[in-house]
């Protein structure tokens, strides 16, 4: 098995080859082509027999693996496929308690638990509290007059949003913050923040969730985790589960949403058409437009479970495959002008929040509702904002992230 039409070496879960850009000409060449591809990775991946994994590029097949989780399974290894230096068996081990690595029925046991939280009565209890915060954050960056929008404006909005969530007192916010800033960090090596801080900050978040947890077990209260942990009757997370689904929702939630609010804003410098329209009609279709646009979670794995195909292709049991979202959101057979940032683009099935299986992401709403209101807050207080220099971008396989836009606030 091989791609000759690929430059030598080429490997989707290289984190350099998305320095530069992503690589939007490759996915368009494995669109046209085979439809499923095998990638070789000569090196292996630890903890794994194979030495490749399977390439789906298409929305059609990208939907296909999502929805048939009996044959796609996120059991093993996870989200994320990169090199496996990072990765070891332990590390797999425990991400087996989070739910984005369970399979049905015991995924569906958490999920049904879990989503009580994220109802659209829930999700809406939460929009003055989080507008509020995003008319200050948007105030305290336009008095500094310039500045990274990333640090100023992206970042706080999304933790805000998961600590309002689940009740976490004002207090307490910082150290929540810190510790998930310092987890979704701990692979870039242009910060000071390694593998074991991350690991710590990991562990210390889960045993912050965890206690609350208990506190509202012992004397419940009116909010979500009471509501998670203590509704004997309709099923219950135990304590530990609460601490793991804390800490996939401050990797879900967080980095996630910052990258959508900063490609958003990004797109719309860089297409002032774009940013003249929202200004005046502020269409629902935008938030949608820039999850697209951005794709900010460009990709997952999953392991077939038994001999099968897909695309053509036969697939064998234990092998992995790599579902590349942001391919998906460019694939011309269902989107016309792919590559035009077009806010009012209706219907607009991409696949950003994932193929509609199982797993489809819990927080869509919740993310769409904060994209919402800081680009509201943008248009209100600061409409003539600038590019102030090129943006930084995160060195990541899996996250398309930006790390720095430096702007005028106008
Ligand atoms: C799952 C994307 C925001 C919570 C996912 C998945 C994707 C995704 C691609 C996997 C879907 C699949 O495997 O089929 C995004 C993007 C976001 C975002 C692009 C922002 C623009 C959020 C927020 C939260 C959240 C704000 C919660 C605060 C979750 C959870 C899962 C998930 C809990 C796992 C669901 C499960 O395993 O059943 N998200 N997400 N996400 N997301 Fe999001």
């Amino acid at each position: 098995m091989s791609c000759p039409a690929l430059p030598e070496g080429f490997d989707f879960t290289d984190p350099d080859i998305y320095q530069q850009r992503l690589p939007f000409p490759e996915f368009a060449q494995l669109r046209q082509t085979d439809r499923v591809w095998w990638i070789p990775q000569p090196h292996g991946v630890a903890g794994f027999d194979d030495d490749g994994y399977w390439a789906v590029t298409r929305h059609a097949d990208v939907k296909e693996v999502s929805t048939k989780p009996e044959i796609f399974s996120s059991h093993l290894n996870t989200a994320i496929i990169r090199f496996n230096e990072h990765i070891h068996r332990d590390q797999i081990d425990v991400q087996k308690l989070i739910m984005l690595n369970m399979d049905p029925p015991e995924h569906t046991r958490v999920r049904q638990i879990v989503q009580r939280g994220f109802t659209p009565r829930a999700i809406r209890a939460l929009e003055d509290a989080l507008r509020e915060r995003a008319t200050r954050i948007v105030a305290g960056a336009k008095e500094d007059g310039s500045g990274d929008f990333v640090t100023d404006v992206a970042c706080e909005l999304p933790l805000q949003a998961i600590a309002e969530l689940i009740g976490v007192p004002q207090q307490d916010r910082s150290k929540i913050f810190d510790w998930s800033n310092k987890m979704v960090a701990y692979d870039d090596p242009e910060l000071a923040i390694t593998e074991e801080i991350g690991a710590e900050s990991a562990m210390e978040l889960i045993s912050y969730a965890m206690n609350l947890a208990a506190d509202r077990k012992a004397c419940p209260a009116k909010d979500i985790v009471s509501q998670l942990v203590a509704a004997e009757d309709q099923g219950n997370l135990a304590s530990d589960e609460f601490g793991f689904f804390v800490l996939l929702l401050a990797v879900a939630g967080n980095e996630t949403t910052r990258n959508a609010i900063s490609h958003g804003m990004h797109a719309f410098l860089t297409h002032p058409d774009q940013w003249e329209l929202f200004k005046r009609e502020r269409p629902a279709s935008a938030a949608d437009e820039i999850v697209r646009w951005a794709t900010p979670v460009m990709s997952f794995q999953r392991t077939a479970t038994q001999d099968t195909e897909l695309g053509g292709q036969r697939i064998a049991a234990g092998q992995r495959v790599g579902i590349f979202y942001s391919s998906a959101n460019h694939d011309p057979e269902v989107f016309d002008r792919p590559e035009d940032f077009d806010i009012t683009r209706d219907p607009n099935p991409h696949l950003g929040f994932g193929g509609g299986g199982p797993h489809f992401c819990l927080g869509k709403s919740l993310a769409e509702l904060e994209i919402r209101l800081i680009f509201n807050a943008i248009a209100d207080a600061m409409p003539d904002v600038r590019l102030a220099g090129d943006p930084r971008r995160l060195r990541s396989p899996w996250l398309n992230g930006i790390k720095e836009l430096q702007v005028n606030y106008g």
